[in-house]
């Protein structure tokens, strides 16, 4: 397909990284088209484990294009990081391999720090932010108050720029949270040099993409963070702060949406969710600590453990419709090995009334309460297995619920974190 977006069917965390790592082998041009480095793409390359938060996972493949596109919120400090991790092991990473787009906005200090202060503000409503200054950043973006990376190659247009918003920013540090404010001069200084060092990489990419795509190349668009966090569609205001879905490809990379050939979901074999806000399959219990012993489930970008629950039909079925999925890729599924009995969410009980579908118009899940299918498990470790026919036929048939359930074809099962742990799903 000429042109393949990727997006996380749940609440993030869903394995995408080492799909797209895989994916990207036959892409020639990888695309991030929002969130930040809120995001963090694990990809186990032999021996090797890459933790990626801006940079998208193609990097690691010679003869591709890697493309922060301008709905990415770039935090320039971790972007140079990142960069200069990746060489120190050998990556090459050039302005040839890696673009990023003129018009992205800017994450600095002030956001990062107003990311914290404002969670501080909410109390118990808090959001659980990775604290990596998204939502101040994009605010800014819509209020039209913040910089983009363009701003950042003219020393003396930041300078002008970041002056009148730190004075702003300054006033709610100050005014509002009661802190000290933030130095000048000091935030000048950091990023005097990031605008040169940066230069080389940045372009139109939106122009570059497209360009690509005419030409005849493999364009890969990459998700971050997953549906159920996407700003719009999901579970509000515990959400993050861009268009997680397919949505946000034709804004994010200035990519016409109609020249989108293939759409494909991520989700686990359960689900997890770090942060706050609704999670209606939860298992606040042995279960849930189990699961989230067995997957490792700690947030790549944040360390903090993941709350786990099963895997929910409703919310994933709603996922893939919402973005038009033509298939979807189980992730996980050896996590579950060893599990005498399984449950599946297979409808919701909205107020006494069944529904299939979520419910998104509603401002909280309470009230919504999981119906569960309960299928038996399977002892086998299947971390090895490698074609469809030699799973045991207990996890062949959970696959095919999940299937028969969120009504998209599986196209693919991961078993491990390597590269080549996938089962293709024979039709
Ligand atoms: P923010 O994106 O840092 O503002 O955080 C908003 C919500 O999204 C919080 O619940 C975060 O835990 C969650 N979140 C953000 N990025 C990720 C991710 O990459 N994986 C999973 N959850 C995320």
């Amino acid at each position: 397909m000429p042109s393949l977006c990727v997006f996380g069917a749940q609440w993030g965390d869903e394995g995408k990284g080492k799909i797209i790592d895989r994916m990207a082998a036959d892409a020639d041009v990888i695309v991030r088209y929002q969130g930040g480095a809120n995001a963090g793409h694990t990809v186990v390359v032999g021996e090797e484990r890459y933790v990626l938060h801006l940079i998208p996972s193609g990097i690691l493949h010679a003869g591709t294009v890697n493309v922060i596109g301008s709905g990415v919120a770039i935090d320039p400090l971790t972007l140079l990081e990142e960069i200069a991790g990746l060489r120190e092991r050998g990556v090459r990473v050039t302005h040839e391999n890696l673009r990023v787009a003129s018009n992205a906005h800017v994450i600095f200090q002030h956001h990062r720090r107003i990311d914290g202060l404002s969670e501080r503000w909410r109390g118990d409503g808090r959001i659980g932010t990775t604290g990596r200054g998204i939502g101040p950043c994009y605010a800014d973006k819509a209020a039209r108050t913040g910089l983009r990376i363009c701003d950042l190659l003219d020393t003396g247009r930041m300078r002008v720029r970041l002056t009148a918003a730190l004075a702003e920013k300054n006033a709610l540090i100050e005014r509002v949270h009661g802190e000290a404010p933030m130095s000048l001069d000091e935030e000048l200084a950091r990023y005097a040099e990031v605008g040169d060092q940066l230069r080389a990489f940045v372009g139109d990419t939106g122009a570059e993409v497209r360009d690509a795509y005419a030409a005849g190349k493999q364009i890969l668009f990459e998700g971050a963070q997953g549906l159920m966090l996407d700003l719009d569609h999901g579970t509000y205001p515990f959400v993050t702060s861009s268009s997680t879905g397919v949505g946000g490809v034709a804004s994010g990379a200035g990519f016409p949406p109609s020249r989108l050939d293939h759409v494909v979901g991520i989700a686990k074999a359960y689900c997890t969710r770090v942060g706050e806000g609704p999670f209606p399959s939860e298992l606040d219990n042995e279960t849930g600590e189990r699961l989230r012993a067995i997957g490792h489930e700690f947030g790549a970008t944040t360390g903090r453990p993941r709350r786990a629950g099963w895997f929910d039909a409703v919310a994933v079925r709603y996922a893939l419709e919402l973005c038009g999925a033509d298939g979807w890729i189980v992730t996980k599924l050896d996590v579950l090995s060893g599990f005498d009995t399984l449950f599946v969410g297979t409808e919701y009980a909205v107020d006494g009334e069944i529904v299939q579908r979520y419910p998104a118009g509603r401002p909280s899940v309470e009230g919504v309460e999981v119906r569960y299918r309960e299928v038996p498990g399977w002892t086998e470790d299947i971390s090895g297995v490698r074609r469809w026919e030699d799973l045991p036929e207990r996890a062949r048939a959970y696959v095919d619920l999940l299937e028969d359930l969120t009504g998209t074809p599986v196209e693919m099962v991961s078993v491990g974190p390597e590269r080549d742990a996938v089962i293709r799903r024979p039709r």
